[in-house]
């Protein structure tokens, strides 16, 4: 069995998967997010401190297990530099006390792998990834060869949702906060710019669609303040013009020039819980002739259950890394 850890932001999560059959055997998360919505967002501080509380208090369940461990494995990039350290420490500590390899996880190859948790791989695979921290399509051939097709050149799909929660005072996260005002909301009250619309670049941002539901909140103050219907107005007009951006540039992708058509399209990470985009994304999937895979919900968010099954294959192709050479990187370019 295989002990993985995962610290990379709010969540502190603890997993162990057998080996030959991937099956789940113990998996358990403790989420920050009530500590956080204090702040209307991380503070990397706090969430470094609350995983020393909460990393060890899991740990002690998983101690039935420890004669078994075979490896222990953890998500030492990209991510919150300070919380990232937490979960590699702990890791670094048991690799030593356990006498046991270590292996060193990218976060986002978690996202993907939540896909085949207690399951095989699928590939190739074309991966739409979003979640607080990124937006991206990833191009999936096999283990060893993923190539980012697209990156968002400011903020990421999650974080606009958090950020328009923050400015409508709604609260942390954002994504499940505007998706639930969104549903009493009418979509085409206020009409906000779809962003990058007129570029061909297959690529993403964020931060003009911000500013543009910024300025639209301000000038509601100015004129005597924001009613509840209004929040729920700007809450669907926002949500529908985030996930029209993503479809037209997937749809951009899909006509290029040469293009070959993926025959599985998957979307992953926190973000990917949205019921709006996975609604749009299943019609031009219908569309295309194309299967949509999707992660179940629970393993959407940051999870240790995804850094375990990646964990699998690194354990069987021998990639242990020393506890000299682990190293925590907040942000990675390719995978
Ligand atoms: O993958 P994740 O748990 O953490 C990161 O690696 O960033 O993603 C968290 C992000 C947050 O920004 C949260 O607001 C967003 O995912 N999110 C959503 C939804 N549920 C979570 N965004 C839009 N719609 C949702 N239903
Ligand atoms: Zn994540």
């Amino acid at each position: 069995m295989i002990l993985s850890i995962e610290s990379s932001c709010d969540d502190s999560s603890i997993a162990i998967t057998q080996i030959s059959t991937k099956k789940l055997i113990y998996h358990k998360k403790i989420s920050q997010e009530l500590e956080h919505s204090l702040y209307g967002g991380v503070v990397p501080e706090l969430a470094a401190r609350l995983h020393v509380e909460a990393l060890p208090k899991i740990l002690e369940e998983c101690k039935e297990f420890f004669p078994l461990l075979k490896a222990v494995a953890v998500t030492n990039a990209p991510g919150l530099s300070v919380t990232l350290s937490e979960g590699v420490t702990m890791a670094k500590a048991l690799s030593i006390s356990l006498n046991i390899p270590l292996i060193a996880i990218n976060h986002l190859k978690g996202h993907i792998y939540s896909l085949f948790i207690e399951k095989e791989e699928i590939f190739p695979i074309l991966v739409l990834l979003v979640s607080g921290g990124h937006t991206q399509i990833i191009n999936v051939q096999s283990f060893e060869d993923m190539k980012i097709v697209a990156t968002t050149i400011d903020d990421s799909f999650g974080e606009s949702f958090d950020k328009v929660s923050k400015m409508l005072d709604l609260g942390y996260p954002g994504g499940p906060i505007v998706q639930e005002y969104a549903l009493k909301g009418d979509e085409n009250r206020f009409n906000l710019p779809i962003p990058l619309a007129q570029s061909p670049k297959i690529e993403f941002s964020y931060s003009g669609l911000k500013n543009a539901v910024r300025l639209i909140v301000e000038k509601l103050e100015i004129d005597g303040g924001i009613s509840l219907q209004e929040k729920c107005d700007i809450c669907a007009s926002f949500q529908k013009t985030s996930v029209l951006h993503i479809m037209q540039k997937v749809k951009k992708l899909f006509k290029q020039e040469g293009y070959k058509i993926p025959k599985n399209f998957a979307i992953v990470g926190g973000a990917s819980a949205n019921i709006y985009l996975r609604q749009n994304l299943e019609e031009l999937c219908k569309s295309y002739n194309t299967n949509l895979i999707l992660s179940e919900l629970k393993y959407c968010s940051d999870n240790a259950a995804m850094i375990g099954r990646v964990a699998v294959e690194e354990y069987n192709r021998k990639n242990f890394v020393s506890i000299q050479e682990i190293d925590v990187k907040a942000r990675v370019k390719e995978f």
